[in-house]
């Protein structure tokens, strides 16, 4: 049998899964040992035309989504706390899996979730709503066993990154560097939550319940955006060396309670975060045992968080302990 699979939203991510799907099914076939089929796509304006194939059910009602015979997972990838939250509990409390892209859902309502998932026997992923196709969330999980972590820092919102790279790239104002962020794609026509540190802030408490086990008060956590900065401080920091990236970080101080804050830093060329330019993503993650590791790559976008929610459906689902040779067998030549 076929893993059946609905997604919720057909946007730019869920757009994206659904076509990564098709071109990727052969590789998907080989590690599950079966097809992938998108049985149903919710949305929520009819009127849009969509290039879905015509056996796909494609609905603004939930109910029937949820009635779909045979559906063994669920992908989210619509927008804020609700209606995804209770669309998603459903799915899980009818034994179903869920994976999302949705940071702001899965930052207020994540542990919910997962709770919600454990009584029921299944899972809840959220690979792909933090730093898009950076393999982060794989990574900490890997790393909670024998390592103890002390200090999460990132660049977790590509937007933002590309707009203090711009400005200082090409000497130009944050209003000019925003146009051209809006221009390319990479940032919505309303930009607060990138600009004012929001979307940094979801995915720092994330990460830090994923790590630390809980969350900070909310209100306690300073979030300063990029909004205030000029170009004159750019410029200032530059002739110090020095380059301005918004971080967003989460440790544990002496007596062992969590401190987070997302805010702009001048960083010197020994940070592995001043190197991180453009919509990348940067994270660096401090344990014990292994010191200091530095991931980075696409933060946003398509294709990176398809790729990242079709690893969490992979991880999900695959029957075979290992992964398929690098290089086919047939192609590779006999030693002599
Ligand atoms: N874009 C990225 O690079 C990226 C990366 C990582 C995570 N994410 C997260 O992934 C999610 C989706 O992002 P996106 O960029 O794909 O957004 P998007 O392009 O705006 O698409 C959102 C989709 O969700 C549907 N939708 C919204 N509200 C709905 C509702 N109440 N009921 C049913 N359908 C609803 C929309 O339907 P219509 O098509 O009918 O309007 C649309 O298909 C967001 O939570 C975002 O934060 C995005």
């Amino acid at each position: 049998m076929p893993i059946n699979v609905v997604l919720l939203g057909f946007g730019t991510v869920g757009e994206s899964v659904y076509r990564t799907i098709a071109s990727h099914q052969d590789g998907l076939r080989n590690i599950l040992g079966t097809d992938i089929v998108v049985k149903g796509v919710l949305v929520k304006d009819a009127r849009k035309s969509r290039n879905i194939a015509s056996d796909v059910l494609v609905t603004t009602d939930f109910k029937k989504l949820l009635e779909l015979p045979n559906i063994h997972a669920a992908i989210e990838a619509i927008v804020g706390v609700e209606p995804a939250f209770t669309y998603g509990k459903q799915f899980l409390n009818a034994g179903i899996p869920v994976i999302t892209a949705n940071k702001e859902m899965a930052a207020h309502k994540g542990g919910k979730l997962r709770k919600e998932a454990e009584a029921n026997g299944t899972e809840f992923h959220f690979e792909a709503a933090v730093a898009g196709g950076i393999p982060i969330i794989a990574v900490l999980k890997q790393l909670l066993h024998a390592n103890r972590i002390s200090k999460i820092e990132g660049i977790l919102n590509g937007t933002s990154n590309f707009i203090l790279s711009t400005m200082r790239e090409e000497g130009i104002s944050f209003a000019e560097a925003l146009e051209r962020a809006q221009r390319n794609g990479y940032a919505e026509a309303d930009p607060s939550n990138d600009i004012l540190g929001k979307d940094s802030f979801y995915k720092l408490m994330i990460l830090s319940e994923l790590v630390f086990g809980k969350q900070p008060e909310w209100d306690e956590v300073d979030c300063t955006g990029i909004n205030e900065l000029v170009l004159n401080d750019l410029e200032e920091a530059g002739a110090g060396g020095k380059r301005i990236k918004l971080v967003a970080s989460i440790g544990k101080d002496e007596n062992g309670n969590l401190t987070a804050a997302v805010e702009p830093h001048s960083l010197d060329e020994n940070h592995p975060l001043y190197h991180v330019e453009g919509v990348d993503n940067g994270i660096v993650v401090h344990t014990d045992l292994l010191g200091r590791l530095f991931l980075q790559g696409p933060g946003a976008g398509g294709p990176p968080t398809a790729s990242a929610i079709l690893e969490d459906l992979t991880q999900h689902f695959r029957s075979k302990p290992y992964q398929k040779p690098f290089v086919e067998t047939s192609k590779v030549r006999a030693i002599r």
